[in-house]
């Protein structure tokens, strides 16, 4: 079998299995350790030096054999991720248990790296844009820096679960979260941070409309993964270079996803 082929063979599976994960969701924990399995799995899939290796050898023109593979892999992995992060609030909320998969373990110490050169301080105002059920980056930064956070999610239940955790782990610290949309929040002119989640979709038609809502100084962490890791998180985008400029691109070879800083600015970066 080729090269192609074979990733196809590799990758398929996921697919059908994230699937299944995505709609088996009922609000209990039923799947629960299933489903972390098969995301470490697959996380570890995506970091895998042969595996690296194997997709970076391939052509330009079985890149775009795979798109659709990795289109429906990406969207469905982000389903099953906002799922393992329900499981891992309902885990804590119903029995005092705080877990650690490797998935979150990788996601945890991304976190100290996220801002570069452009630390966050106790004077900061954080906006994280795809919250999550376990807000684990409001409650890290708030705990490390004492910076106020400010967390938005378009799922409902994720907004739920996320403050009755903030209230378990984190009761005293400056964290508000909303579901809400960035045109709707009081405070974006206040803004000296956002992030941006990996697994939000129109991360980049967002940034564009930040762009009018937020003061000259705003530095944006855009997640992100390019190449492999694009099967689990969405890639880098041009953007309009009269507005965000590329000040940064913190590559994170161990991780599933990296990070790209934009500032306002009319310089670009080359990807
Ligand atoms: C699972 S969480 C965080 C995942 C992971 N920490 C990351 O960096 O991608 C991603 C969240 O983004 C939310 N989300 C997706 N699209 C969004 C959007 N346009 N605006 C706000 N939240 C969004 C999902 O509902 C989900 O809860």
């Amino acid at each position: 079998m080729n090269a192609i082929g074979q990733i196809q063979d590799d990758l398929k599976p996921f697919r059908e299995k994230f699937g299944e994960f995505a709609s088996l969701y009922d609000r209990t924990l039923l799947n629960s350790s299933e489903l972390e399995l098969l995301l470490d799995t697959y996380s570890s899939f995506i970091i895998d030096e042969d595996n690296k290796k194997r997709w970076e050898q391939l052509e330009q023109r079985e890149w775009s054999e795979l798109d659709p593979l990795v289109d429906e892999l990406r969207e469905q992995s982000a389903r099953c991720v906002a799922v393992l992060e329900k499981y891992r609030a309902l885990r804590l909320l119903e029995n005092g248990e705080i877990d650690i998969a490797d998935y979150f373990k990788n996601i945890e110490s991304c976190i100290e790296k996220e801002f570069g050169h452009f630390q966050v301080t106790a004077d900061s105002k954080v906006l994280l844009v795809g919250s999550g059920a376990f807000p684990m980056t409001p409650l890290l930064i708030a705990k490390k820096t004492g910076a106020e956070v400010v967390g938005i999610d378009i799922d409902e239940e994720a907004i739920d679960l996320g403050r009755k955790v903030i209230s378990k782990l984190g009761p005293d610290l400056s964290i508000r979260l909303e579901n809400t949309f960035v045109e709707n929040l009081d405070c974006t002119k206040e803004l000296t941070h956002i992030i941006f989640s990996s697994t939000v979709a129109s991360k980049y038609d967002i940034l564009e409309q930040l762009y009018d809502l937020t003061e000259e100084h705003v530095v944006v962490a855009m997640r992100f993964g390019n190449q492999l890791k694009s099967i689990f998180n969405y890639p880098l985008q041009k953007v309009n270079t009269n507005k965000w400029r590329m000040v940064e691109q913190i590559l994170q070879p161990t991780q599933v996803f990296d990070i790209a800083l934009y500032q306002k600015g009319n310089q670009s970066f080359d990807l």
